[in-house]
């Protein structure tokens, strides 16, 4: 027995020294002190001993014990300290290292572009106003005075879902929401997305963004379309600029017109941004015609308004003089960062 225990208490230390945890340790206290353990087993063979060797034999368990108890704590003191130290290392801030700057976004030139457009219409007390982009035929060309195979759809290459539904062309078919629900006076903007089947140029793109503007009242004429679109120009390009109306038409206005920006980049004598011609087309706009009033409820006798529509990608690659439209939706950094 006494054989037995020093062995035990060998294989104890021994093993003690292999744990390289806490949990490692605890299980060897358990293996060797716990009540199923191998110091408690040969206690319980200590009824077959002589009178005289019991005493020496329970002596000799007590001190096994006690020395392998030592050796425990000793070994659980050591991993705790070495754990720590571990810790201590790997939570170290060295505050001598260059710091990481982190990346702060900005806004799309588009989105600053219609931030301060949105500004300038708000400050003359305009509401601003969202459609669908998902719209049927007939608020996208139906109720804007443009039935089925009228000449003027061929110029909006169309996206269609099914024969009724439509990936709007224009923003104009929230003109016609608008006048369904809302009594005049009406002074609203409508910002959004548009779509066309074009192929992808310099110019082109089968998504870009408009900006509608509706505004219906007593009284309301030629007069107030071509002062609030001068002040929106000034306002954005600054207060030399001039405007011009040439007439055109649209099937939901009458008169129609499209405005001209004097070329920022020439003052109007002509240059290779304007194509020589000194101005630059921005938008289509026009005094609402009396059926498409009608056909939404308003009296024309009663009431007139105007309408227009901003390409937003022009008049932002003019304010920025950007040459390429692919420019903006192409996500590249080093683009965007310029802005
Ligand atoms: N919807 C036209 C287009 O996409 C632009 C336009 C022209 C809007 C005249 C208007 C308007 O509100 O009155 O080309």
């Amino acid at each position: 027995m006494k054989e037995q225990l020093s062995q035990i208490e060998v294989l104890a230390k021994q093993q003690l020294e292999e744990a390289s945890d806490a949990k490692a340790v605890e299980e060897l206290r358990v293996k060797f002190l716990g009540k199923k353990g191998e110091i408690t087993a040969i206690l319980k063979q200590m009824g077959q001993l002589s009178a005289e060797e019991r005493p020496v034999i329970g002596q000799l368990a007590n001190k096994v014990r006690a020395d392998i108890e030592e050796a425990i704590s000793e070994r659980a003191a050591s991993i705790k300290a070495s754990e720590q130290e571990r810790l201590i290392k790997e939570e170290t801030l060295d505050v001598t290292m260059p710091g990481k700057a982190p990346k702060i976004g900005r806004l799309h030139p588009l989105n600053k572009t219609l931030e301060e457009v949105e500004e300038i219409f708000l400050g003359m007390g305009f509401e601003i106003v969202e459609g669908p982009e998902v719209e049927t035929d007939h608020y996208c060309f139906e109720a804007l005075n443009m039935p089925k195979h009228h000449p003027a759809r061929d110029t909006q290459d169309t996206f269609y879902i099914n024969e009724n539904v439509v990936l709007r062309t224009q923003t104009s078919s929230v003109q016609i929401r608008t006048m369904e629900n809302k009594k005049p006076p009406i002074r609203i903007i409508s910002p959004g997305r548009v779509y066309r089947s074009d192929a992808v140029d310099a110019t082109h793109s089968p998504l870009f963004h408009q900006i509608e503007g509706l505004v219906i009242d007593k009284g309301i004429t030629m007069a107030d379309l071509k002062g609030t679109l001068e002040l929106l120009m000034k306002r954005l390009y600054g207060e030399e600029t001039q405007i011009r109306l040439r007439p055109h038409h649209f099937p939901y206005t009458e008169p129609s017109a499209e405005v001209d920006l004097m070329c920022y980049n020439c003052g109007g004598k002509g240059c290779p941004m304007c194509k020589n011609e000194g101005w630059i087309e921005i938008l289509g706009a026009g005094m609402v015609h009396p059926k498409v009033l009608r056909d939404c409820g308003i009296d024309p006798e009663e009431y007139s308004g105007f309408a227009f529509g901003i390409g937003l990608e022009r008049i932002t690659m003019g304010n920025y003089e950007i040459k390429d439209m692919r420019l903006l939706y192409e996500n590249d950094m080093r683009f965007l960062e310029q802005f």
